[in-house]
């Protein structure tokens, strides 16, 4: 049984990340998707909110855990019994953060290995940074993310229905 965990802050879940997680799904038995809880943003959405966005999001998916994690990365995934963490690669600018953390995480732990998929092209350019951005300023942002995500986005930004 081959278990990977997806990190992330998902603040919120993109259809970028639905991607990522619906490829990484057929590639391992077990995926645990763990929202970070500590993160030093300052999240729009609450951990738990954002726990509730994938889980509606992935609804039709099996196999796929979502749940969150404090501390370490590597601790989590080791208590998970993961052989890997993935994360997804939009633009050679993520190489570098990614290449830090993933050459961290196995400093820490030798056996924590990092798998990178690639994303498809559509969703190279889609962060939840910009997509809330564009959101908050009145664009249109329904095709970048999942429906229930679209409708959390509208309630936490009071915005009408388009
Ligand atoms: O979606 P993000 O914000 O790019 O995810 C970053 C995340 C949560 C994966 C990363 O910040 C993380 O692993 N945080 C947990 C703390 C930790 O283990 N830090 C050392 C890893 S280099």
């Amino acid at each position: 049984m081959r278990t990977a965990i997806y990190p992330g802050s998902f603040d919120p879940v993109t259809n970028g990340h639905v991607d990522v997680i619906r490829r990484a799904a057929l590639l391992f038995d077990r995926l645990v998707i763990a929202v970070a809880a500590n993160s030093e943003k300052s999240p729009l959405f609450s951990t738990e909110k954002r726990v509730r966005l994938i889980q509606e999001s992935l609804a039709d998916l099996p196999g796929v855990e979502v749940t969150t994690f404090q501390g370490l990365l590597v601790d989590f995934a080791r208590a998970q019994g993961a052989a890997a963490i993935v994360r997804g690669l939009r633009a050679v600018t993520d190489f570098e953060y990614e290449f830090q953390m993933a050459l961290m995480n196995r400093t820490l732990d030798g056996h924590m290995e990092t798998v990178f998929l690639a994303a498809r092209e559509e969703y190279t350019y889609l962060s939840s940074r910009i997509i809330k951005e564009v959101a908050r300023l009145g664009g249109g942002f329904g095709r970048f993310v999942p429906p229930p995500v679209e409708a959390a986005l509208r309630e936490a930004l009071g915005l009408r229905e388009s």
